[in-house]
């Protein structure tokens, strides 16, 4: 795999546009929550439609697919200079569970709509929980290395180049 010497300006729009679809999923919620009781309970759905969290949710599991993609091809830049092997090790770690999770997600949400599969709409709770745990580490990581370390680790995800 080539190493490029930056992100792609492809690669922070995907970023970013996926931390905002999932702030929108952590409102839209609220949209299918009450639809997944009801279904649950045999009842009619009322209220907001859950198509406000089924469409950003399909369209985070085909970003992050595309972002996958551009990372096999495109490559990411390598670790910034000065962290240990540990840092290093904790930061890959940590990324790749974070796309494992951005997958598991949406295919759990699916299963559990389409499919009507209760585990899966459990499954899919939890994953939410362990999302939100690693994404408040990786953002106060980023924040450390911005103020603190001041390495400029930050800079690589708002421009390319
Ligand atoms: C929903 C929220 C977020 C998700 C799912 C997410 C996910 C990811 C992933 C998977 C990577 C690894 C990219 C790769 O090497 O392929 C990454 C990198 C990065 N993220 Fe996030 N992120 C989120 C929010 C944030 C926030 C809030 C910040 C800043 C406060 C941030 C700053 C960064 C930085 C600086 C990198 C580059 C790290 C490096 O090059 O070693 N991210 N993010
Ligand atoms: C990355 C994308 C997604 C995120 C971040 C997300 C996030 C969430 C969150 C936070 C909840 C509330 C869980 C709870 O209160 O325990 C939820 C519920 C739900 N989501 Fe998603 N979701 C995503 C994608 C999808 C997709 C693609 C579908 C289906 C097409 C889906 C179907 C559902 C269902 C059926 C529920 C109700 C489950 C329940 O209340 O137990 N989600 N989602």
């Amino acid at each position: 795999m080539s190493v490029p010497s930056s992100y792609s300006r492809t690669q922070i729009m995907l970023h970013w546009g996926i931390a905002i679809l999932i702030l929108v999923q952590m409102v839209s919620k609220f949209a299918i929550g009450p639809a997944w009781d009801a279904i649950e309970k045999g009842q009619e759905i009322t209220g907001i439609t859950p198509i406000l969290h089924v469409i950003p949710g399909i369209s985070v599991l085909l970003l992050v697919i595309v972002r996958l993609i551009l990372r096999f091809r495109h490559g990411v830049p390598k670790a910034v200079e000065g962290g240990s092997p540990l840092q290093e090790k904790a930061a890959k770690a940590a990324h790749i569970a974070l796309y494992v999770l951005l997958l598991l997600i949406p295919a759990s949400g699916l299963t559990a709509w389409f499919g009507g599969v209760s585990q899966a709409a459990d499954a899919h709770g939890l994953f939410f929980k362990a999302l939100l745990a690693l994404i408040l580490l990786h953002a106060l990581a980023a924040i450390y290395h911005q103020h603190v370390l001041k390495d400029g680790l930050m800079s690589r995800m708002m421009k390319s180049g």
